[in-house]
């Protein structure tokens, strides 16, 4: 069976409305997942929503419903806001299936049987107003524990434990031998080393169980019906669950081991200690092996003029709107254009209309429909086969754009795609078609012009693809190139002599910014 490229984004809480946030890795994924496809790979996208936990539970409480009836209310959204940004994924995990809920159970189970957990009493300060436990992180600068956590009070609790401190060694030799190899395990490398240290001060174990008498909305340990699972052990299983994986012993794994291990696409609040830490050690004692430990896709931070996102500060990018006001390609284009893969980068209209008018309308909308106006008009859309000055240069940047997907730079790889829109662009001032109209001895180089411009424009549509699917078909269906869609077709030369272009029709019409979004 050939290896299917396996992607998932971290799955999203459902105590909230989406946001840019998630709006941002699932077009990231999608638009990784899409490459892949046009690259010839089989290719598997699982994303979903994360159901249950404390979070969702008081959510429900405060608004006097069950908390399944709140979280579908919510998993409606995210479902719509995918249609709209055709987001388009393999499989969904939503964590209340039933699917999922055995695969937990199973994995427990078969864990408490190997002698994995141990149960223990620890003693600790609680709020009774949040209902949680609190740690030292949550005390203010004063040392005491702040007005918002209400009564806090010192309890001793019955919990299950995962051994998780045992396998710091081999957790530290892991990420020693994989980074800097062709597998990492961490992308981009500058992430590294704050995972190491981490894990250097690993000590604790983990706890994953809650007492049904402070939650009962999660997954019911099957050895003890008195206890759900802590959330996060519930919700990384979602990458194995919704990919087949069955922990019985002797169960068959073909069709999930064709797909795994997958590539993890999550933000960088997530790395430690859940996918950096809980998730590998998880794995490794599931008897996954270390070369089946997957990579962790690491982004950075949508920030609004450098300050976090938040309910409280009431700046919460919703992108659903964004994308019914812009555009869905033209919020796509934005939010893989101007950030780089890892790092933050700070959200705002002005800049997202500023992409949008400076690269889709002016540069890409603009040629391909002047080098569709002139082929008509000159040459009623038919196009001789000609040599091309165009033809090393688009060709290299193609090749520099598929090696900048591969590594999922996707800010490097547009600008190479755009190199090619601005070198014809240019190209066409040089050349001055109108001028060579009009002198018959320029008709073969008025051809090699018209050629060039319909070729450079076909293999920018292929590149695009991944990026603005509607929109590439579009500007393929305006070239009349019904020819198959895939990396391989992108190499210069394969608009066949006497092929004849289609009707011009405007593509990216621009956005014209109010004062407020022209930042006037
Ligand atoms: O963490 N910019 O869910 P979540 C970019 N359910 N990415 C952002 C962001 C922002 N401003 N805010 C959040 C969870 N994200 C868990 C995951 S996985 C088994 C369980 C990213 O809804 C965040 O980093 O809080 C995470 O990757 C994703 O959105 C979902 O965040
Ligand atoms: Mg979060």
């Amino acid at each position: 069976m050939p290896k299917t490229f396996f992607i998932t984004t971290a799955i999203d809480y459902t105590n909230g409305a989406p946001h840019i946030g998630h709006a941002y890795e699932k077009i990231l994924a999608d638009t990784i997942a899409r490459f892949q496809r046009l690259s010839g790979r089989e290719v598997f996208y699982l994303t979903g929503v994360d159901q249950h936990g404390q979070k969702v539970q008081q959510s429900a409480q405060q608004r006097g419903i069950e908390p399944v009836e709140f979280v579908n209310g919510i998993t409606e959204l995210f479902l719509a806001l995918w249609k709209k940004l055709d987001v388009k994924y393999d499989a969904w995990a939503a964590t209340t299936s039933d699917v999922h809920k055995s695969c937990v159970q199973g994995i427990l189970q078969r864990l408490w049987d190997e002698g994995k957990f141990y149960k223990s009493s620890q003693s600790g300060y609680y709020s009774v107003r949040q209902e949680q436990f609190l740690t030292d992180k949550e005390r203010g600068p004063d040392g005491e524990f702040g007005e918002e956590w209400g009564e806090v009070v010192l309890i001793e609790e019955e919990n299950y434990y995962f051994k998780l401190a045992e396998s710091r060694q081999w957790l530290l030799d892991l990420i020693d031998t994989r980074t800097r190899s062709a597998n990492p395990i961490v992308i981009p490398e500058f992430r590294v080393a704050e995972l190491r240290n981490a894990v250097e001060k690993l000590s604790g174990d983990l706890c994953i169980s809650r007492p049904k008498s402070r939650l009962t909305w999660g997954i019911e340990l099957p050895f003890d019906s008195d206890f759900v699972t802590y959330v996060w052990f519930d919700a990384l299983v979602n990458y194995i669950s919704f990919a087949g994986y069955d922990a019985a012993p002797g169960a068959d794994l073909t069709d999930f081991e064709a797909k795994w291990p997958a590539v993890h696409v999550i933000g960088k609040d997530i790395l430690i200690p859940p996918h950096g830490i809980y998730w590998p050690i998880m794995l490794h004692a599931f008897g996954f092996t270390d070369e089946q430990i997957p990579a962790l896709l690491v982004h950075g931070w949508w920030n609004i003029a450098g300050a976090k996102m938040s309910k409280s500060l009431g700046n919460i990018v919703d992108p659903s709107a964004l994308a019914e006001k812009y555009g869905c390609a033209a919020l796509r284009y934005y939010l893989l254009s101007d950030i780089a893969t890892g790092r933050d980068a700070d959200f705002s209209n002005e800049r997202l209309i500023q992409r949008y008018n400076t690269d889709l309308a002016n540069s890409l909308g603009n040629l391909l429909n002047r080098t569709l106006n002139m082929a008509k008009r000159y040459r009623a859309g038919a196009l001789r086969r000609m040599d091309s000055p165009l033809a090393d240069f688009t060709n290299e940047k193609a090749a520099a754009y598929k090696k900048q997907m591969e590594a999922f730079q996707l800010q490097a790889a547009l600008e190479s795609v755009m190199e090619i829109v601005t070198r014809c662009n240019a190209y066409v001032e040089e050349t001055a078609p109108w001028k060579l109209a009009k002198d018959p001895e320029q008709a073969d180089k008025l051809d090699e012009v018209l050629y060039s411009l319909s070729e450079a424009l076909r293999i920018v549509s292929i590149l695009m693809t991944p990026i603005i699917p509607k929109e590439a078909d579009a500007i393929r269906a305006q070239l009349n190139w019904t020819g198959p869609v895939s990396m391989e077709q992108s190499t210069w030369g394969l608009l066949p002599d006497g092929h004849v272009l289609g009707e011009p029709v405007p593509l990216f019409p621009r956005i014209e910014a109010t004062p407020a979004e022209s930042g006037a």
